[in-house]
């Protein structure tokens, strides 16, 4: 999935008036006549169906795709530009699409039930919208998540900003990372009640942050995993980068000189990354697809389920590098693959230096853009309780109830909309809004004077907090639920109510 910026601009520069539509699957959508403001829609088509995927030499697996790619093809547009996209639906079971991240109007959503009946098999339904706001975006099934999603139906959604780039990089790369249960091998140790931890850590020592910090070390950290794993989780053993496992995985080749930006999607149903390359610091220049105004320079990138992070790669150490997931047995699940520079003659990279994870990315550290509308209308406030999983049952609440009989949050349209979480689970929930991206004013008591913007936020287990704001431009029943499918099918799922 890498293309080079230079073509990018070669191809804007080289279009006439009317070029053709570009098709799904070409790396940049040709900037056809859809410019913002004009009536000119691409279509695209989509078909799911069931396919045979090779994961890697002797794991291959039953799974669901998109044209018959894992993960789907990546969808590229300009901001503004009308997208249709067509979806044929060839599996034997319901399915719909959730353009996660987009502005879409309501209808869109792909929330069965919510927004739209499911796609029964070998119905179509056509999705139009908008491609905005610019960033990296993702698109996934909306039917029964915890199959469909976890069998493959995931794919990057990239919107290309509609005024100049701020930033200048010379290749474009998706990574999308993902987690299979394919039954064949050891499942990964259950690390979740641990990683949240690792946001507060800096060479890897705890910072004492507060209750969680300290039930976490009366726990040891992870030891409850196992104990907390609800009946019906399943065992994942397998890890993916962009549909393959290592040794399978596609190694990315580099030049010395080269600035490489690599977007980084979370496409996994339960486990934190937290991913690192070798040799290199990240220059993280986007959350969840919106820009922060100056890169964060970090070791190593925490993402939750269904976050996105824009890293700068700048290749200045000629060599062969790992790059991979630092979390117990998770690069040895398959998820690695190697960075390798244009010369270089050794064979296999220098293993890393493990359990050093150096300074990890944490919301604090990013100051964002306020991208966000300003509210014309009052401010409207809702807390929520995160609850449930309690002795490893797969209930899970908001505010002690269960969708559908969760307590909707009703706001109007222009109202600065504020929801305060707090988790008093001993899971972590990555918390995600439809419809609309959210500034995170403050997380775990600490509020911050510049907050990023994201549509996910993952709430510390163990009472971790996070309080988020938003202006309910977007009319229209939203889903606001946590993105482990198997934590929205026990129920922790509230809706916004925009009028
Ligand atoms: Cu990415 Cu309701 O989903
Ligand atoms: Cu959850």
């Amino acid at each position: 999935m890498i293309h080079s910026r230079r073509d990018f601009l070669l191809a804007l520069a080289g279009l006439g008036a009317g070029a053709a539509a570009a098709g799904v699957g070409t790396h940049l959508g040709r900037r056809d006549t859809a410019a913002a403001g004009t009536d000119a829609v691409r279509t695209i088509r989509l078909e799911t169906r069931e396919v045979t995927w090779e994961l890697a030499p002797g794991k291959t697996i039953r799974a669901m795709a998109y044209n018959g790619q894992i993960p789907g093809p990546p969808i590229r547009a300009r901001e503004g530009e009308r997208l249709r996209v067509v979806l044929k639906n060839s599996l034997g079971e319901p399915t719909t699409i959730h353009w996660h991240g987009v502005d879409v109007p309501n209808p869109m959503d792909g929330v069965p039930g919510v927004t739209q009946k499911a796609v029964q098999p070998g119905e179509t339904f056509v999705y139009e919208f908008e491609a905005r706001p610019a960033g990296t975006r993702w698109y996934h099934t909306h039917f029964e998540e915890h199959r469909q999603m976890d069998l493959g139906l995931a794919a990057p959604l990239i919107i290309e900003p509609a005024g100049e780039e701020p930033m200048a990089y010379d290749h474009d790369v998706t990574l999308v990372l993902d987690d299979w249960a394919t039954g064949t091998g050891t499942p990964v140790p259950d690390t979740d009640a641990g990683i949240a931890g690792g946001r507060g850590r800096v060479g890897g020592m705890m910072d004492g942050g507060g209750m969680g910090g300290m039930m976490r070390g009366m726990m040891g950290g992870r030891g409850m995993g196992g104990m907390m794993r609800g009946a019906d989780e399943p065992a994942y053993d397998l890890m993916t980068i962009n549909g393959k496992a290592y040794p399978a995985t596609e190694p990315l080749r580099v030049k010395r000189g080269e600035r490489i930006r690599l977007r980084i999607l979370n496409a996994s149903s339960e486990h934190t990354h937290v991913v690192r390359l070798a040799g290199h610091r990240w220059h993280l220049t986007h959350t969840d697809g919106n820009p922060l105004r100056a890169p964060v320079e970090v070791d190593a990138l925490p993402i939750a389920p269904a976050e996105r992070y824009d890293v700068l790669l700048v290749a200045d150490r000629p060599g062969a590098w790992w790059l991979q997931c630092t979390q117990p047995g998770h690069a040895a699940a398959g998820e690695r693959m190697i960075v390798v520079y244009d010369g270089h003659r050794g064979k296999t990279p220098i293993e890393p230096e493990l359990g050093t994870a150096g300074l990890l990315w944490q919301y604090g550290l990013g100051r964002g853009r306020p991208v966000l509308a300003p509210p014309t209308g009052g401010t409207r406030t809702f807390e929520l309780t995160l609850s449930g999983g309690m002795m490893g049952s797969d209930v899970w609440t908001i505010n002690r109830k269960v969708y559908p009989n969760t307590d909707p949050l009703r706001f109007k349209k222009g109202d600065r909309a504020r929801i305060v979480l707090r988790n008093m689970s001993m899971e972590a929930h990555p918390m995600h809004l439809h419809g609309q991206s959210f500034a995170l004013l403050a997380a775990n008591g600490t509020r911050y004077a510049e907050p990023i913007v994201k549509d996910v936020v993952d709430v510390e287990p163990h009472m971790g907090s996070a309080v988020i704001e938003f202006t309910a431009h977007n009319p229209g029943d939203w889903f606001f639920h946590c993105h482990k499918p198997m934590h929205m099918k026990g129920g922790m799922i509230a809706l916004v109510k925009i009028a």
